[in-house]
Formats: structure tokens, C-alpha cells, sequence
């Protein structure tokens, strides 16, 4: 008891599994905020680079115009370099990696680099005709990212972002075409990777039914379990 008084500080490094409109994104950035660690997402990261038309956008484009994966061999190198930053000390959220078994391997290997391990993976579940409403009534903002949906969470003046006042726009890769193919290239992968991070025994699955504030207060509650 005589330390009871000494708030023990939150560290958890955590990835978000699932397929691609599962909530990702949107829960981790609440996640973030909430417990002031980085939220680090590989679909932001090309995004980014792709909009500042940099080398590493250039290479990144085609296979995110067509819901394919960008190559191992850049992805990987992306993460290792952000996950050696110091803001990643006191823990992170990766969301949208690992996506290949390769990947997960090639994590694990960055933790033993950087003396620390994964504490947990949480997959994120939703069947897939949820998905595609999901996916398609999707607005980002231009400006910061932010992300609403036409309809779950709609922003207060159509159009306009509520953070910033920048234009809601619909992602490139959100077109019915590109959004079957997402699902698609992405549904065995991300089985096997359940696989795996069950046999590393820190997988945790959310069925991600409800509204955005119901599966947080599920995500939540995982993650304080497990910490
Ligand atoms: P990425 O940006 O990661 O796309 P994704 O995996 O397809 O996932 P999304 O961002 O579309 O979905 P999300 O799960 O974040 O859902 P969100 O929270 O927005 O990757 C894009 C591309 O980059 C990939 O296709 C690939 O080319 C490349 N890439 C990225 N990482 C890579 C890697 N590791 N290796 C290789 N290539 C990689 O929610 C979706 C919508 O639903 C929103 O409108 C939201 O408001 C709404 N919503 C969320 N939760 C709820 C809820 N509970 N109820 C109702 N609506 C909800
Ligand atoms: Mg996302
Ligand atoms: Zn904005």
C-alpha cells in the first residue's frame, strides 16, 4: 500500500487489426488522445507523402489507387524509423500494420531492437456488408484528416470539418471498385495474422457493432485489462 499514492504511468505498445472500414482508425485516435500515446498509421503516413508528392508518395501511389499492398520492403522500413522515435517510448497504437505475416515478423524483430515487446493486439470485428456502408459513406478532411461518415457521424455543417473548417472529402481508394478489392487482398492476411498474434497470446477480439462511442467504451475496457 505505501506506494498507492504514486499514479503508475500508462506504457503499452498495441496494434489495431481489421479489415479495412473495420473503425481502425477512428478508435485509435481516440485511444491516443485519451491515453497521450502516438497513433501511428501506415495509410496516413503514404497518404501524407502522396499529397507532398514526395519519393517515398511516388512509389506508394498505384498500389493504394488500387487497394493493393504497398511492398514489404518499404512499409517495414517505414515503421522500424518511426517506432525509434522517442514519443514511442511511453508506448504507441499501430493501426494498418502489420498486414503480412512478414510484417508481424519483421515487428517483432523491431521490439527485440528496441528491448521491448508488443502487450496487445486487438482486432476489431465487423461482417463485411458493414464495411461497405461503412467505407462508403466515408469524409475525410482535407486539411487535418479528420475522419466522419455521411450518416454514423455526420459533421455539424455538411461538407465542412468540425476541428478545422477544412472540405470533407471522399478518399480515392473508397470507390466500390477499389473498396472489393481492399476487402479482398486483405481478408486472408488478416486471418493469419490473428493466427499468429493468438499463438504470441496477446490477441483480444471486439465485435465492433454499435455506434463509434460503444466500441470505444469496449476498446477501453480491453485496454485496461491488459495493461
Ligand atoms: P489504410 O489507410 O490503413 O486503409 P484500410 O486498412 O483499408 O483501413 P481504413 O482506413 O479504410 O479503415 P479503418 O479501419 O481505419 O476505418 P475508419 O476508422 O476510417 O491503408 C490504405 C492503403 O495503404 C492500403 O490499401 C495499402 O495500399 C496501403 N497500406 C497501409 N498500410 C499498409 C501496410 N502495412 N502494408 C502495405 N500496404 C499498406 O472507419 C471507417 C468509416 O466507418 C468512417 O467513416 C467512420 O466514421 C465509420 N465508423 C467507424 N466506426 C464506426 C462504428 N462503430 N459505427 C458506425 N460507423 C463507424
Ligand atoms: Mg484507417
Ligand atoms: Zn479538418
Amino acid at each position: 500500500m505505501k506506494d498507492s499514492w504514486i499514479r503508475e504511468e500508462f506504457e503499452m505498445n498495441m496494434i489495431f487489426l481489421g479489415l479495412p472500414g473495420a473503425g481502425k482508425g477512428t478508435q485509435a485516435k481516440k485511444v491516443s488522445s485519451k491515453y497521450n500515446i502516438p497513433h501511428i498509421a501506415t495509410g496516413d503516413i503514404f497518404r501524407n507523402a502522396i499529397k507532398n508528392e514526395t519519393p517515398l508518395g511516388k512509389k506508394a501511389k498505384s498500389f493504394i489507387d488500387q487497394g493493393e499492398l504497398v511492398p514489404d520492403e518499404v512499409t517495414i522500413g517505414i515503421v522500424r524509423n518511426r517506432l525509434k522515435e522517442d514519443d514511442c517510448k511511453d508506448g504507441f497504437i499501430l493501426d494498418g500494420f502489420p498486414r503480412t505475416i512478414n510484417q508481424a515478423e519483421a515487428l517483432k524483430d523491431i521490439m527485440e531492437e528496441l528491448n521491448t515487446k508488443l502487450d496487445l493486439a486487438l482486432f476489431i470485428k465487423v461482417p463485411e456488408k458493414e464495411l461497405i456502408k461503412r467505407l462508403s459513406g466515408r469524409r475525410v478532411c482535407e486539411d487535418c484528416g479528420a475522419t466522419y461518415h455521411v450518416e454514423f457521424n455526420p459533421p455539424e455543417k455538411e461538407g465542412i470539418c468540425d476541428k478545422c473548417g477544412g472540405n470533407l472529402i471522399q478518399r480515392s481508394d473508397d470507390t466500390e471498385d477499389t473498396v472489393k478489392n481492399r476487402i479482398e487482398v486483405n481478408k486472408e492476411k488478416t486471418e493469419k495474422l490473428i493466427e499468429f498474434y493468438d499463438n504470441e497470446g496477446i490477441l483480444q477480439t471486439i465485435e465492433s457493432s454499435g455506434g463509434i462511442e460503444e466500441v470505444f467504451k469496449k476498446v477501453t475496457s480491453v485496454v485496461e485489462e491488459n495493461r
